[in-house]
């Protein structure tokens, strides 16, 4: 029966069939995936303690990023302070074992390498103290460790990335956002690229697409965009992935071009690492000005999405960035025997 409707009615029908079929798929899909976030993503307010966490993690490292620039300015992030401290005392509330809460002891350190600092240099810190009751003054005051903070990158340190084994170049990138003054061109990122294409991707479709951007006033127009990089000079070259929708063959695939592209701008980033490039991932989950804005800039053709960009740069001698500590890989794994 199937076969002989098969016969009968012309592909193009199907096709049509097919496709009308797909787009009330792909509309109650994606209302589907939008309630799973919205009931899933850590709202500001919420004191459900993963909530919590996440934006420990977002608020450590804000204070991280502003310890380890170059030109370090006391007195910076009250903000973030005023927010973060609440959401510390919120864990200890809701984690009866906070203090061994990796995450909460990132947080301290962190914080306390923010304090010593101010404190060595005599600044005034009323405003951080009248933020934390006594207890968790004392814990920040006593945190010090590997937990958070600052991590110092050499240059020198890089020279023999290309014999790193893989587990020691991974150990040793860090997302880097100060560079040195020396451009970059567009073919030392080419060789990078060129390692970066045996990533795999669906079914060998290949979406990601590559745009590296070595104008200074191009760039100078587009970080801003980004938003992501405040306060940083300039980087000598950018890399936007983007993903096209092109290489997709059904509404099941509209994600994918974000995990095709993510696996590709990961082997970037090694090849980066590897040629002794400093790089930093920045994100492109933009706001849709901001994102029609970046795409009219580029004048990047209607097909491809965002999916991130790299700033990229060759390495100071010596430059600061954030430790941004991993969980223990045993709190993430789940195994189903
Ligand atoms: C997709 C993605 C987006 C990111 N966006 C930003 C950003 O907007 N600004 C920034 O300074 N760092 C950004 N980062 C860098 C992260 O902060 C950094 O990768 C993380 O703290 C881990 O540190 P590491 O890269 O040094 O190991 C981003 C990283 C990724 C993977």
């Amino acid at each position: 029966m199937k076969e002989t409707l098969k016969k009968i009615v012309p592909e193009s029908m199907i096709a049509w069939i097919r496709g009308v079929q797909a787009s009330v798929k792909l509309r109650r899909e994606t209302i589907r995936q939008m309630k799973r976030f919205e009931r899933n993503y850590a709202k500001r307010g919420s004191m459900r303690k993963e909530h919590l966490e996440t934006r420990i993690i977002f608020f450590t490292h804000q204070i991280e990023k502003g310890l380890s620039h170059q030109d370090f300015r006391f007195g910076f992030g009250k903000g973030v302070l005023a927010e973060f401290a609440p959401l510390l005392v919120a864990l200890s509330k809701v984690d009866a074992q906070y203090k061994s809460n990796g995450i909460f002891q990132s947080a301290t350190c962190a914080l306390h390498e923010y304090r010593a600092r101010h404190e060595r240099a005599g600044y005034d810190l009323d405003y951080m103290r009248r933020l934390f009751p006594d207890d968790l003054w004392e814990e920040i005051g006593q945190a010090q460790g590997h937990a958070g903070g600052v991590l110092t990158i050499k240059a020198a340190d890089k020279a023999h990335n290309a014999e790193l084994t893989f587990e020691q170049l991974s150990e040793a990138r860090h997302s880097v956002r100060e560079f040195s003054d020396e451009p970059v061109s567009a073919e030392d990122i080419e060789q990078a690229v060129a390692i970066a294409m045996r990533t795999p991707s669906v079914c060998n479709r290949q979406p990601t697409r590559v745009h590296i951007i070595t104008n200074a006033d191009m760039i100078a127009k587009l970080m801003p965009l980004q938003g992501g990089f405040r306060g940083y000079k300039m980087p000598p070259a950018l890399i936007l992935l983007t993903a096209d929708n092109q290489a997709f063959m059904n509404q099941d695939e509209r994600n994918e071009g974000y995990t095709d592209g993510g696996l590709f701008g990961m082997s970037l980033l090694l090849a980066l690492e590897e040629q002794q490039l400093a790089a930093c991932p920045l994100n492109t989950m933009l706001p849709m000005k901001r994102d029609d804005a970046t795409r009219k800039l580029l004048n990047l053709p209607d097909s491809e999405f965002l999916v991130m960009y790299i700033a990229v740069g060759h390495f100071l001698p010596e430059v600061k960035t954030c430790m941004s500590k991993r969980f223990d890989p045993e709190s993430i794994v789940t195994v189903h025997a």
